[in-house]
């Protein structure tokens, strides 16, 4: 019932999204994730399948299952999800960058398992920046193509939560940033979300509450 949208009004345009959450490994079993499900970015796809659009879901490590008629592409770590954003960015009218990508990876990937004996009674890791993939799709983006990106950020004042929307609408160069309020409770699992959308500039587009499906019929009406 708070579906949005007009049947059909994204037919031939082909949308790429990101979205789960990325995974760094540190050895044969485990890694450093983050509590991404990938409902946004789900309910992104589904959204834009249905109203018409060839949508390739670039999926890591998704809590819930991908749409149908959506191209499917898995991928795990920050590495995995560039290299497939890039490839599917050649042929996309849109990028939409919902996915929780890692700011840093081990430093190195270790091919045993790493053991207690050889480490004592605390372990330190070195962690190495990712690239930002947003930044770097929004600055090689071809004429027309358009770039989404989110912001997830804990800050729980309105006005420097905006503040925070804008630095970083500025700094990654997308044509919208939906910035969204993230916490202990807020954000990852929930089936609703509540987020402010900014244009290039810092200005709000769209403020919108509910569930992440109607959240993202406000957000694909940026694009019909
Ligand atoms: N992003 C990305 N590559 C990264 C980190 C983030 O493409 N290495 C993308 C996310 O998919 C999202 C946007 O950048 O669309 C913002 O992510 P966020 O974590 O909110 O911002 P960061 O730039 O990483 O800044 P910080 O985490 O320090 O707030
Ligand atoms: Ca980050």
């Amino acid at each position: 019932a708070d579906r949005g949208g007009t049947p059909g009004d994204l037919t031939g345009k082909r949308i790429v999204i990101s979205a789960g959450g990325t995974r760094e490994p540190l050895d044969p079993v485990r890694f450093l994730g983050n509590r991404s499900s990938g409902k946004q970015g789900v309910a992104l796809a589904e959204a834009a399948a249905a109203r018409g659009a060839d949508v390739v879901l670039v999926a890591a490590n998704l809590e819930v299952p991908a749409p149908a008629n959506v191209d499917v592409r898995l991928v795990s770590s920050a590495a995995d999800l560039e290299r497939a954003m890039t490839e599917a960015a050649a042929e996309a009218d849109v990028i939409i960058m919902a996915a929780a990508v890692a700011d840093y990876r081990p430093s190195e990937v270790r091919a045993e398992k790493i053991k207690k004996e050889d480490t004592g009674d605390t372990l330190v890791l070195t962690l190495v920046r990712n690239p930002d993939i947003l930044a770097g799709l929004a600055a090689a983006r071809k004429p027309g193509q358009i770039v989404i990106g989110f912001a997830a950020e804990t800050e729980a004042d309105p006005g420097l939560l905006l503040e925070l929307g804008r630095e970083k609408a500025a700094r990654k160069g997308c044509d919208y940033l939906v910035l969204n309020r993230v916490g202990w409770t807020e954000g990852f699992a929930s089936e609703r979300n509540e987020v402010r959308v900014l244009n290039r500039h810092g200005d709000i587009v769209i403020e919108v509450s509910g569930s992440k499906m109607s959240v993202a019929e406000r957000i694909l009406d940026l694009l019909s």
